[in-house]
């Protein structure tokens, strides 16, 4: 008998789909199934009917797979974020690397032995950065994350386990202000209430935390009990405005509520200073770990040229400059190239330029200027690089190409480009930056094949090395 929606059914999860889900076989039907991982057999609700694969979650799990652990959060498959606390961290691991393995055999058609996957150095505590949703609850407004699937149901949180205790002190104490205050969440659905977000960042070598309020327009209250109530840690607050109906933490304006609007954190040596809404890896050990091994494929010597693409504020490019005679960054967000520029003089780091821009249009006139870079380190957002961003990657012709992904099925494709056009994939190996999530990094080395036909390739023009000493 044909499935319908709504049916329960019982399966056998043997995979792990890209995003987190497990796979199961219905007849010849693939069924994805939220909340049930490999080796389970798991009742399961159908919740979408297509032509060759079901959508399901398990609403009970009869005979749990060898991986299942007990997940340490008490808000665990109720809040949308670390969909696999239930999952034994070395199974983790596996999975992800199996899945980039996947990727880059499947969407690339790659035949590439991945190098090892490097674990995580902590599995709990791990993230800088939290960005919570005001709520309002029996106990007045409450912080916490969206309800798993749900875009418009919160889950109030007491503890979260990848925040640090500090920074989990940090949300208790905005909860206390803002119920003390008699304070109400923002609404959405009406447009009424004041409090929307609480975004929590924090040096992780530091110690140092900063926080940003968001707010309906309306200044904040009693700003002198809040400062009183923190943690001694956080360095300052900022509030910022948000007049539209749409949530966002990004793109606004932050004012300082007391003490500074940035805080300092140390990231392979360097100290970097950094505000509300500049880009930083949320891991910062990790991060440390990443970034140590893209400069190590690099294979950085101090006459090379290197640029850096998507550079954040600017931590590859920074770090690399001490081992490559000149390095150019270009990053879309004018925030993060100020906090680049800054933390390039802060640090003495001479040899390194910062441009704001967008890639696909900001390599062509950058080219015109500066010399022809040996290394390109591209770090792009999920969506990986758009054809015209591979089309001038080619065009800068550099001899290697270290690519830092945050997604292996876009990572997959723009390589495959690259190597279509004449690159080599020579390197690839998996990073865990996000236990307990399906997220996973990888970087990847492409070497350029010399064919004669390459006017970049064939002549010395592509070597027009930089030295050390150049600014
Ligand atoms: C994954 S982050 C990489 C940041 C940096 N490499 C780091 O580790 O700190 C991607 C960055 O690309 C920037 N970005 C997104 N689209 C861009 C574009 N079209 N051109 C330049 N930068 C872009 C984002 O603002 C973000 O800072």
């Amino acid at each position: 008998m044909a499935l319908h929606r709504g049916q329960e059914i019982d399966l056998t999860v043997d995979g792990l789909a890209f995003g987190g889900r497990g796979v199961a076989r219905h007849g010849e039907l693939v069924v994805f199934v939220s909340r049930a991982l490999p080796g389970d057999r798991v009742r399961a609700r159908v919740t979408k009917l297509k032509r060759r694969h079901a959508e399901a979650f398990a609403v009970e799990v009869l005979e749990a797979g060898p991986g299942r652990v007990t997940p340490r959060c008490a808000h665990f498959g109720v809040c949308g974020g670390c969909a696999w606390q239930d999952l034994a961290y070395a199974e983790q691991v596996r999975h992800k690397a199996a899945q980039v393995d996947d990727a880059l055999r499947r969407l690339g058609r790659f035949e590439i032995e991945l190098e090892s996957i490097v674990p995580a150095a902590e599995q709990y505590g791990y993230r800088n950065k939290l960005e919570y949703s005001w709520s309002d609850g029996p106990d007045g407004p409450s912080l916490g994350f969206h309800r798993a699937g749900r875009w418009d149901e919160l889950v109030p949180v007491e503890t979260c386990h990848i925040a640090s205790p500090a920074g989990n002190d940090v949300r208790r104490a905005f909860e206390r202000w803002a119920r003390e205050a008699g304070l109400t969440a923002y609404d959405g659905r009406t447009g009424e209430g004041y409090l929307r977000h609480l975004v929590v960042r924090e040096g992780a070598h530091t110690g140092q935390l900063l926080a940003m309020l968001v707010t309906a327009p309306g200044a904040v209250p009693g700003r002198d009990r809040l400062r009183a109530l923190l943690p001694a840690e956080v360095v300052g607050a900022v509030h910022a405005e948000n007049a539209g109906v749409g949530e966002a933490t990004a793109g606004l304006e932050p004012r300082p509520l007391f003490g500074a609007d940035r805080y300092e954190e140390v990231v392979g040596g360097l100290c970097l200073s950094v505000t509300a809404g500049a880009f930083m890896q949320t891991n910062t050990v990790m991060s440390e770990r990443l970034y140590e091994l893209a400069i190590g494929y690099a294979e950085l010597s101090t006459t090379d040229v290197a640029w850096d693409l998507y550079c954040g504020a600017g931590a590859i490019g920074l770090l690399a400059a001490a081992r490559a005679g000149r390095v150019y960054g270009i990053e879309i967000a004018e925030e993060s190239v100020a906090r680049a520029r800054e933390n390039a003089e802060r640090n003495g780091i001479a040899n390194i330029e910062f441009v704001a821009g967008d890639v696909a249009k900001s390599v062509a006139p950058l080219l015109e200027r500066a010399p022809r870079p040996d290394v390109v380190f591209v770090d792009p957002p999920r969506a990986g690089l758009t054809p015209k961003a591979v089309k001038r990657l080619l065009e800068l012709a550099p001899e290697r190409i270290v690519y830092v992904s945050c997604n292996p099925t876009t990572l997959a494709p723009n390589a495959r480009a690259l190597v279509d056009a004449g690159y080599a994939l020579e390197r690839a190996r998996p990073v865990d930056m996000f236990p307990h999530t399906p997220h996973i990094e990888c970087v990847a080395l492409l070497r350029r094949e010399k064919t004669g036909s390459d006017p970049n390739f064939s002549g010395q023009a592509h070597h027009s090395r930089a030295t050390a000493s150049s600014t």
